[in-house]
């Protein structure tokens, strides 16, 4: 089986200046879904048809055959645009949208499987609570032959009473579809090409065509942001549902937002309003506490996280170690057991094991030009407040003072203190409140 996914719809109901396919579900542009459905497949002969606008945006997504529709007139000269690609062998046709990022694999194996010798082509339809909009299926009398589809602006009142729906993903005999989409024509209300006419012109030749069908939910079409926020929603129930399967507790499922890459191992703990972006893997036993936010890191067995912390990219927390509230860490690497519980910044560091990072601890990392690295060794101290001006390097067992600027190096097993140092005024509060107030009874 080979497929072609469509994609050069101007996708206008979306309102944006980014083709539609490109806005991401579960922190991956909605095309990726497709495809990663059609890998999930093993099938690797994929011809995907774009705009010549979105050639550039899209050539780096898709090494496998580009086909350009221009301009775009309907599903069906999308196909056509494809023709050269098409041509190229006989094989079944799987034709999916790029807004239709829901669909399961198995789901298209039904489709597989219902294509028996017999069968020229298979439509995958849909019962929708709300048929809407839908192209509507109609079948000849019970069974699962399909006469057409009628598209809803072209459908009678009486049609759009009817309730299957069409999904636009439709498996089609590589050998008949050649001749089957040279007879489309654009005689219809949006004086389109219609994919879906395919479907009658196959019953005139007499070709049987049958329908599958799917649930809504995995065929749901993205054309609006109010669909995209809908797909989104699905998305995460279904990654809730995974996670749980797995042997991870989540205290409240609907407030915990995964990435389609998100691996959680077992025994993870995950609390309220936690939100995973892309690049995310967390092994067993970990906890993360609530209103957490993450993307770009590894977290080790046994560490915890939060609440209110922030793991940015290329972070990675090792085993056991420590990262509490109001911290935010980027581009660095705790090792085993060490610990940043309270307000800090750590960006490009590294913290050596059993290191323990006092609160309100800022790495300075950032000069206005370039970003510079922080090593600290293992088991070393730094005091609450301190600044750590990169790029620096502390030596293991060292301690720092509580509010220093530390811009030298610091030696293994050493001391430092870097601030200016205290003087106390005998009774110079008391000498303070007298010259303020000088009616002021003595507090003595
Ligand atoms: C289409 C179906 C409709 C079905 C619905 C399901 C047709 C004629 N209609 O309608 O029966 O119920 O999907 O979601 O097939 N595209 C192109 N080139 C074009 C037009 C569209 O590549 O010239 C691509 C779009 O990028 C999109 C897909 O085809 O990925 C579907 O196009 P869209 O305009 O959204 O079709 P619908 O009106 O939703
Ligand atoms: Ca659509």
């Amino acid at each position: 089986m080979r497929a072609i996914v469509l994609a050069a719809g101007k996708g206008t109901r979306m309102k944006s200046s980014l083709p539609k396919v490109l806005h991401t579900l579960g922190g991956q542009p909605l095309l990726h879904h497709v495809l990663d459905v059609l890998e999930d497949l093993k099938c690797i002969d994929i011809c995907l048809v774009l705009s010549p606008e979105m050639k550039e945006d899209l050539k780096s997504f898709h090494e496998g055959n580009i086909a350009i529709q221009h301009p775009a007139l309907g599903t069906g000269h999308a196909v056509q645009s494809a023709k050269d690609w098409i041509q190229k062998s006989s094989e079944d046709v799987l034709v999916l949208f790029g807004d239709t990022p829901l669909i399961t694999s198995e789901t298209l194996r039904k489709m597989k499987e219902a294509k028996d010798p017999t069968v020229s082509l298979v439509v995958l339809a849909m019962r929708p609570q709300n048929p809407g909009a839908y192209g509507r299926v109609l079948l000849e009398g019970n069974s699962s032959v399909v006469n057409s589809i009628v598209e809803f602006k072209d459908a009678s009142d009486e049609i759009r009473q009817e309730t299957l729906c069409n999904s636009g993903v439709m498996l089609i005999d590589g050998k008949y579809i050649l001749s089957l989409l040279e007879k489309l024509d654009n005689k219809n209300a949006q004086q389109e090409f219609y994919l879906t006419d395919l479907v009658q012109i196959a019953r005139y030749q007499g070709l049987k065509t049958v329908m599958v069908e799917g649930s809504e939910e995995e065929l749901l079409g993205v054309n609006s942001r109010n669909d995209l926020a809908k797909a989104e929603h699905v998305f995460q129930e279904r990654r809730r549902h995974m996670a749980m399967s797995n042997g991870a507790t989540l205290l409240d499922p609907h407030t915990v937002y995964f990435s389609f890459d998100t691996k959680i191992g077992q025994d993870v703990v995950i609390e309220p309003h936690v939100y995973f972006g892309p690049g995310v893997t967390i092994e067993n036993n970990v906890k993360i506490y609530g209103f957490s936010h993450m993307e770009g890191a590894h977290l080790e067995e046994g560490c915890s996280i939060g609440p209110f912390a922030r793991l940015r990219p290329g972070t990675r927390i090792s085993q056991k170690a420590k990262v509490g509230n109001f911290v935010e860490i980027k581009k660095s690497i705790l090792e085993k057991g060490s610990k940043v519980n309270h307000l800090s910044y750590i960006g490009d560091a590294i913290i050596g094991a059993r290191a323990n990072i006092g609160a309100g601890t800022i790495t300075c990392n950032y000069d206005g030009y370039q970003k510079h690295p922080t090593a600290i060794g293992e088991g070393a101290f730094i005091g609450s407040n301190s600044c750590l001006v990169a790029p620096i390097h502390i030596g293991k067992y060292a301690l720092v003072g509580a509010g220093s600027v530390i811009t030298e190096d610091i030696e293994d097993y050493d001391l430092s203190v870097a601030r200016s140092a205290q003087k106390n005024f005998k009774e110079g509060s008391l000498r303070f409140q007298h010259k303020k107030n000088p009616l002021q009874e003595d507090n003595r």
